[in-house]
């Protein structure tokens, strides 16, 4: 069979991005916007979005910085704290301004010094949670110092998630950002409820890629890429078609400044080409078809929201990746792959 050189797919979502906030916001939400239907915003901004009041609000900036034509609807979470009132949640989930939490351990990444220091502290909110069916979106790793950052997802899945799984048999969790097979045959074991992201990085880099001839800054993220059988897995899970398995990328832009630096933070930018590498990678397996079902039926089945209207289409056509994208003045963004050539493109 000749290799396609087309692929159509209903309108996709990111089931898990980072917009930022103020110049930042403007730069990166319109980019988003146009590959993307919909997308779960993340709640870990400078100040977190831990209120109906304050998702509110953010909603709104972010429907100013990519018009409001309807083109774009951002789904908003809730950072979850120690103290979230689960009043508050469950009132905020019922209006819509909520779709899901978001449980970032302490200390575990970007902007996470407010989350959440031991699960014993939210019980109640996960019982409402359970109760609502809303969705727990978890970034799963442990922060115990002792515990080497590679393996600190595997471990988090023995002494977190795997109790509270059986504490909380019905409620709906999506394990984000997922980089290991341990994570894949995990998810797969569970039931409908528990579902997982995987972002375009983690199926095209491993660690070794963080030293490709020096280190590497800009595919620094958390969690970090994991040996290349670990990358594997992630592309035999994404690309399988089942339910279990969406999109969701993770997209974490950064000033430069902040990346190229003697402590560089975590965060990869890959908004600018994402969705076009996410077609490669199904076009590389053989199995393009598939990638409507990662991209756009499996999160909304998941999350109980209805497909897209309208498709999309990417054609086989080499592309240079930007380079870097302006944030306001002065300030730069280097997108995921910048300068590197990608054989998708999406249609006009
Ligand atoms: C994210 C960020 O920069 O906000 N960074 C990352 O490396 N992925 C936070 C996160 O999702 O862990
Ligand atoms: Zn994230």
């Amino acid at each position: 069979m000749a290799a396609s050189t087309e692929i159509t797919l209903r309108r996709p979502d990111d089931w898990h991005v980072h917009l930022r906030d103020g110049a930042m916001l403007n730069a990166v939400a319109p980019i988003t916007a146009r590959a993307f239907a919909r997308a779960i915003v993340m709640p870990n901004l400078v100040d977190p979005v831990t209120t109906a009041a304050a998702a509110g609000q953010y909603r709104e900036r972010i429907l100013d910085a990519v018009g409001r034509d309807g083109g774009f609807t951002p789904l908003m979470t809730c950072y979850l704290t120690d103290r979230t009132d689960a009043e508050d949640l469950c009132a905020g989930h019922a209006d819509g301004v909520f779709t899901a939490a978001k449980l970032y351990p302490a200390g575990a990444t970007t902007n996470s010094a407010s989350g959440v220091t031991d699960m014993a502290r939210i019980r109640p909110v996960l019982e409402a949670m359970q109760e609502t069916a809303m969705p727990l979106l978890i970034h799963g790793e442990v922060t115990d110092p002792e515990v080497d950052v590679f393996d600190r997802e595997a471990v988090f899945i023995e002494r977190v998630l795997t109790p509270l799984l059986a504490d909380f048999p019905a409620l709906r969790v999506v394990f984000e950002h997922i980089t290991t097979a341990d994570a894949v045959a995990f998810v797969r074991a569970q039931g409908p409820r528990v579902a997982a992201t995987v972002t375009v990085h983690h199926l095209l880099i491993n660690r070794t890629d963080l030293f490709r001839g020096g280190i590497r800054p800009h595919l620094y993220c958390l969690p970090v890429a994991k040996r290349e059988a670990h990358r594997l897995a992630l592309v035999e899970a994404a690309t399988s078609g089942e339910g279990c398995f969406f999109l969701g990328t993770d997209s974490a832009p950064h000033p430069v400044a902040d990346k190229e630096s003697a402590c560089g933070c975590a965060g990869i930018f890959s908004a600018p080409a994402a969705l076009e590498l996410y077609a490669q990678v199904f076009a590389d397996q053989g199995v393009p078809e598939r990638l409507e079902a990662f991209a756009a039926l499996n999160g909304p089945a998941f999350y109980g929201l209805p497909v897209n209207e309208g498709t999309v289409t990417l054609k086989r056509e080499d592309w240079t990746v930007p380079d870097a994208v302006p944030v306001a003045v002065g300030g730069l963004v280097r997108p995921f792959m910048g300068g590197e050539v990608v054989g998708w493109k999406v249609a006009d």
